[in-house]
């Protein structure tokens, strides 16, 4: 039975800490694969995105230990180490699995498939397949320039890429074949994406060459084996923080959270709408630093969001979203074209929530426009198997009167299963 319902109405009060982040541990799993020696990540996301990339590197001839603490060793098969795999890897619904992976795979002579669920074969992979064979991978995707993505690796190049699309995915995959190729490769981006994979390649001893704007790798650097302590997803934070925000009485501390500046695009946003958010640096771990959070309900004003900062907000678009539409006055959320290729096309799948709910939000070219001041009522909404859209559907459900039913909410198991549970503990009247 995969729907939830949820009545709405009370507050949050109490503590909660995050799941670790997703971005990180991916990376965690990968570097550790691709390392000499065995790694040790801790904290690594619960969710089935995490499992992906294991089963991925698993077929491919990576062995994984789960220790009794839930920590996760990984035995590392070096640089250009991994072994061929004759079926299609599966990753499930991950883009993050398949962007990276391809990377990986395109330093490897041989020829594997990656491939996954509709969704994730419906989303576009010519973004990284370009650059990837210009560094001299063979790859062929569907006609829609899709996955299944059948890579032949091995001889790459090092070169120069400037990204077309704000991407982490993207960068982070041209970063991973970089160390596979002869010479350096460089990849330039107009404006910042996470950085992890930057981060990550230091802890595991290979630091890459950093300059405002451009990131360089040189080919064949050994990575050591490295223990990763995964802080807390923001992404995941983000959910908390607005029901929080949004619902009068409210005060819930959120810890444990990765504070990087390229991934807390959204509570500088909620502090731009007035809401009251308390950040306290926390101890960071492997690499990345950490906060705690103190979050207060109170009233909110709508916000203009620009183009410059969606790629640093881009997964927490659905739920800033949300609080603009019980935010006092309009918000403008600009340059959104990306959210059309996630999970689901989120720009619209944002605004039909919002209107499932009676609050008024429209597209306009790559822009969302949310009227704000709705009095939201509850209803049935679809999470279109998008994790991030059905935790959304939820929290709209507690901020709104009456009872709501997340269809299809099973889907936040991809990054977050216990969401709904904890959500429900931290309630009272
Ligand atoms: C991610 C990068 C972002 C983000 C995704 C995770 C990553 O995607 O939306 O959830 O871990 O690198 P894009 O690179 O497509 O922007």
């Amino acid at each position: 039975m995969s729907d939830r319902s949820v009545v709405g109405g009370g507050r949050l009060t109490g503590e909660v800490r995050m799941p670790g982040d997703k971005s990180v541990s991916h990376r965690a799993l990968i570097f550790g694969a691709l390392a000499e020696g065995v790694s040790e990540a801790s904290g690594l996301a619960p969710g089935a995105d995490v499992r992906s990339t294991r089963g991925v590197l698993t077929a491919l001839g990576v062995e994984f230990e789960d220790a009794p603490s839930g920590a996760v060793r990984v035995h590392g098969r070096g640089l250009g180490g991994l072994k061929a795999h004759a079926g299609e890897l599966d990753a499930g619904n991950s883009g993050t699995t398949t962007r990276l992976m391809a990377g990986v795979l395109s330093g490897h002579p041989f020829q594997s498939t990656l491939s996954g669920d509709a969704s994730l074969n419906s989303r576009p992979m010519e973004r990284v397949a370009g650059p990837l064979r210009a560094m001299g991978a063979k790859i062929d995707l569907t006609k829609a320039g899709t996955a299944p993505m059948a890579i032949r690796g091995g001889n790459l190049q090092g070169f120069t890429y400037e990204m077309p699309v704000a991407s982490a995915q993207v960068k982070s995959a041209i970063l991973l074949a970089g160390l596979h190729a002869a010479g350096a490769t460089s990849v330039i981006e107009k404006s910042p994406t996470r950085d992890h994979t930057e981060r990550m390649l230091a802890l595991f001893g290979a630091p890459p060459k950093r300059a405002p704007g451009r990131v360089e790798v040189k080919g064949g650097a050994c990575l050591k084996a490295a223990r990763v302590d995964v802080p807390g997803d923001p992404s995941s934070a983000a959910f908390w923080a607005v029901a929080a925000v949004a619902s009068a009485g409210s005060e819930l501390s959120v810890r444990g959270v990765l504070a990087g500046a390229t991934r807390t695009g959204y509570l500088a946003v909620l502090q731009r709408m007035g809401a009251d958010v308390r950040r306290a640096a926390a101890p960071s771990l492997s690499g990345e630093d950490c906060e705690d959070l103190i979050v207060r309900g109170g009233k909110l004003r709508g916000v203009e969001i620009t183009a410059a900062e969606a790629p640093g907000l881009i997964d927490e678009v659905p739920i800033l979203a949300l609080a603009a539409a019980v935010a006092d006055g309009e918000s403008v959320f600009r340059g959104l074209d990306e959210l059309r290729h996630k999970e689901s096309d989120r720009l619209a799948g944002i605004a039909a929530l919002l209107a499932a709910f009676g609050a008024k939000a429209r597209v306009d070219g790559d822009d969302l426009i949310v009227a704000g001041g709705a009095n939201l009522r509850g209803a049935t909404v679809d999470s279109l198997d998008d994790h991030r859209l059905a935790m959304t559907g939820y929290v709209a459900g507690f901020l709104a009167s009456g009872s709501t039913t997340v269809l299809k909410a099973a889907c936040a198991q991809i990054s977050y299963p216990s969401f709904y549970d904890d959500f429900d503990q931290r309630r009272t009247a």
